[in-house]
């Protein structure tokens, strides 16, 4: 595999797997639609690497040759697209975006390139259908923040080969990751489990059952888990969770996965969580 790697979205996700990425070596093309998003990733990685410097754990030779090996931009053209053989799309969690821009990758990208993505939920099954090589397209998802988690969740559809699986298998190995693999159903493993006990979390908010912080709290010293589901709800986003919802409400056809109406509240007043400065908590 060639180390050029087309990452597009550069939201909270996308930034992540691209400065992981470099960090092992690749060279990363980081592609959105808003220059905003282009300035914010680029702020972002490069403090993360300001950080690493003054720690110790990283050199400032390091962090220039990284910075050569970044290229953050809003133009397909402003690329060499022959040159990349692997994509990994982390764009908004929106299926309708997602199939457009899969056809997007399929025309511009190399006929052997691998086209990855790193939905929560959307099946891959559907967005490989949507290309001219079905054989090419696997989920590849990662955990925020991307830096840091060390899971990631490999998602073959039903017409991925066996080939793209085990290239995948060996580029998270390369980018000092564990994977699992989940067949594609909707929220793969981890969201099938998780957004469930966050949107009920919500419920119990809902219905005047406790606080946002009694709900943390006790959800934190009462499992053992570092945060708390509200708190991750802010950290994940909490349009991305509702979206998750609505893939397993729908693929799933349970009421048990309807969406909690808060949440549909919060996302129509813009409380996001952490990104937009305000969810459950204020940021
Ligand atoms: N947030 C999490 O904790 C988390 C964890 C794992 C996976 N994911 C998945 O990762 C993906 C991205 O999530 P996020 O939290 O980074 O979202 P985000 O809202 O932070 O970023 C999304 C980015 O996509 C860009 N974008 C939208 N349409 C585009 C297009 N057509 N071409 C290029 N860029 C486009 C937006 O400008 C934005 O910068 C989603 O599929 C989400 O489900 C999120």
């Amino acid at each position: 595999m060639s180390r050029n790697i087309l990452v597009v979205g550069a939201g909270q996700m996308g930034r992540g797997i691209a400065q992981t990425c470099i960090q092992q070596g690749f060279k990363v093309v980081l592609l959105d639609v808003a220059q905003s998003m282009v300035d914010l990733a680029k702020q972002t990685i490069v403090s993360q690497w300001e950080k690493g410097i003054e720690k110790g754990k990283w050199t400032s030779e390091q962090k220039s040759q990284w910075e050569k090996n970044l290229t953050l931009t809003t133009h397909w053209d402003s690329f060499d697209t022959h040159s990349i053989n692997f994509s990994i799309e982390a764009i908004k969690e929106d299926k309708k975006l997602k199939l457009e821009l899969f056809q997007t990758l399929d025309n511009k990208l190399p006929q052997n390139a691998i086209l990855s993505s790193n939905t929560s939920s959307i099946p891959i099954t559907e967005l490989a259908a949507s290309t001219k090589r079905p054989d090419k397209v696997i989920g590849m998802h990662f955990m925020n923040p991307v830096p840091v988690m060390k899971l990631v969740e490999i998602i073959p559809g039903l017409t991925t080969s066996s080939e793209t699986l085990s290239v995948v298998q060996s580029l998270a190995q390369e980018l000092g990751k564990t994977w699992v693999v989940s067949k594609d159903f909707p929220g793969f493993i981890v969201n099938r489990i998780l957004m469930p006990m966050i949107n009920e979390a919500i419920y119990v908010l809902h219905e005047g059952i406790a606080t946002p912080k009694d709900i943390d709290e006790g959800m934190k010293l009462g499992t053992n888990v570092p945060m708390g589901p509200l708190e991750l709800a802010d950290f994940i986003g909490l349009d991305t969770c509702l979206s998750i919802m609505e893939v397993l409400f729908e693929g799933l056809g349970d009421s048990k996965y309807r969406p909690c109406p808060l949440l549909r509240q919060y996302v129509m007043a813009n409380r996001l969580g952490r990104k937009s400065k305000r969810g459950f908590y204020d940021y």
